[in-house]
Order: structure tokens, then sequence, then C-alpha cells
């Protein structure tokens, strides 16, 4: 019934632990206040650069996910009045590079190809940090697209980002399928008109605004059973 499933990447088919694991040995105690505030802010900056200036050909206050990152980390670090040497930035920010796919995200991706259902990435992350991943992770040969809403200078969840998917793959609304970890993604996602998964890891609630997400489940092998 579905013709292409769509996975974020941050959170969803990347594991980003490792990244408040190293904050937690460069700042003992500060990890976690550190990596929430950062990600926190990271969002934030994506939505002020994406809702002050929606328009069709992208945003003039477009920044790439990673400057993005980056400076969200330095606002976090000034904001906690914790010292962010050069070194320390590059090795925060290269651990994007190093993350981690999680244990299911290889068999789930193999297991959709193998059910004859294409697979795409459409993430926030710029083409260079996703190219990365999916390479370290050895994922490239079970995915048919890897799309970064740099094509569309806007950040999730601005509709014309979710519509890459519809660009790209020669597929109606009706045949995606959008996995995501993060709540306000499987929002946006069902308000494009897409049927979403959402991975709820960390047992949270949904959010009290959007369409309930199609489907939930704690990993994304449930994914297989549900739909391939
Ligand atoms: C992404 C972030 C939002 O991959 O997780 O798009």
């Amino acid at each position: 019934m579905y013709k292409l499933i769509a996975f974020d990447a941050y959170g969803t088919l990347f594991d980003v632990y490792s990244i408040g694991q190293l904050a937690e040995t460069i700042y003992p105690t500060k990890g976690k206040q550190l990596t929430e505030l950062w990600r926190e802010r990271q969002i934030e900056y994506t939505r002020l650069v994406t809702i002050s200036d929606p328009n069709p050909t992208g945003s003039q206050y477009y920044l790439s996910f990673w400057e993005i990152t980056t400076r969200a980390l330095r606002y976090t670090c000034k904001r906690l009045g914790l010292s962010l040497s050069l070194e320390k930035e590059e090795q925060l920010m290269s651990q994007y590079a190093k993350l981690a796919a999680f244990s299911e995200s290889l068999e789930v991706l193999k297991g959709l190809q193998a059910a004859g259902i294409k697979s795409a990435i459409l993430s926030n992350g710029s083409q260079e940090m996703l190219a990365t991943a999916v390479e370290s992770n050895q994922l490239a040969p079970y995915l048919d697209q890897i799309i970064s809403v740099a094509d569309a200078r806007l950040f999730k969840t601005a509709p014309q980002t979710y519509k890459l998917l519809l660009d790209q793959f020669q597929v109606s609304k009706q045949e995606v399928l959008f996995v995501s970890s993060n709540a306000w993604d499987v929002v946006g996602a069902g308000w494009f008109g897409f049927d979403t998964f959402w991975v709820n890891r960390q047992a949270h609630p949904f959010e009290e605004i959007g369409n309930q997400p199609t489907y939930e489940a704690t990993s994304l092998i449930a994914l297989l059973q549900k739909i391939a």
C-alpha cells in the first residue's frame, strides 16, 4: 500500500546518544543539560530561519544545518557559562559525522528493499553530514535517495520540505509513510498529508496538537511487521 517510506535522520535512523556521552566527558555533570539546550536551540534556529522568510525559493536567512548546529552549540555554551575552545567545538561537531545507526536500522531498510518498497531519508541535515552518516553505517545500498532540505533552503516543518519527496519520487501523498522519532516532525508531516510512523523511543506523550500518528512503536522494527 505504501510505495515510499521516508525517514527522518537524527534520533530516527541514527543514534545521537554518543553526542551526550562526549559532552559529559568534556563538561562533567553538564552533558545532559548541554545536549538538551543545544538540540532545542538547533531546532529553534531552524524555525526562526524558516518562519521569518517562508519563500517558495527558500529563506534569505538560510544557513546549512551544520552551521546552525555550530551556532546553537556556541550559544548553549555561553548560556551555561562553559568555555568552548575551537578544539572542543570541533570534537563535539565531528561527533555528528560518527553517529552510529540504531541496531535495527539496517535490518529495516533491508526488509523494505526485499519487499520492493522504496526508502529515502528526508532530513534537516546537510548533504555532507547525511552522506557521512549513511556511508559509515553501510546503509547506502538500501536507500533509494538521501534528500536534504537544503534543496528547498527551508527547514522542516515547511511544507516545501516534505514536498521534496513527491518531486523526487513520482508518488502521491497517500503512497508515502513518513517515519520520525520527533513528534513535531510527525505533526508537520501529518499536516502535509502523509501517513506517519512515530518511533517513540522515550515513551513520551504525543503532542497536544496535530493528527495522531498513524502508527506508533518503540523501535523501527515494528515497521516491517506493520507494512512490509
Ligand atoms: C532531521 C532532524 C530534525 O534529521 O532530526 O531532520
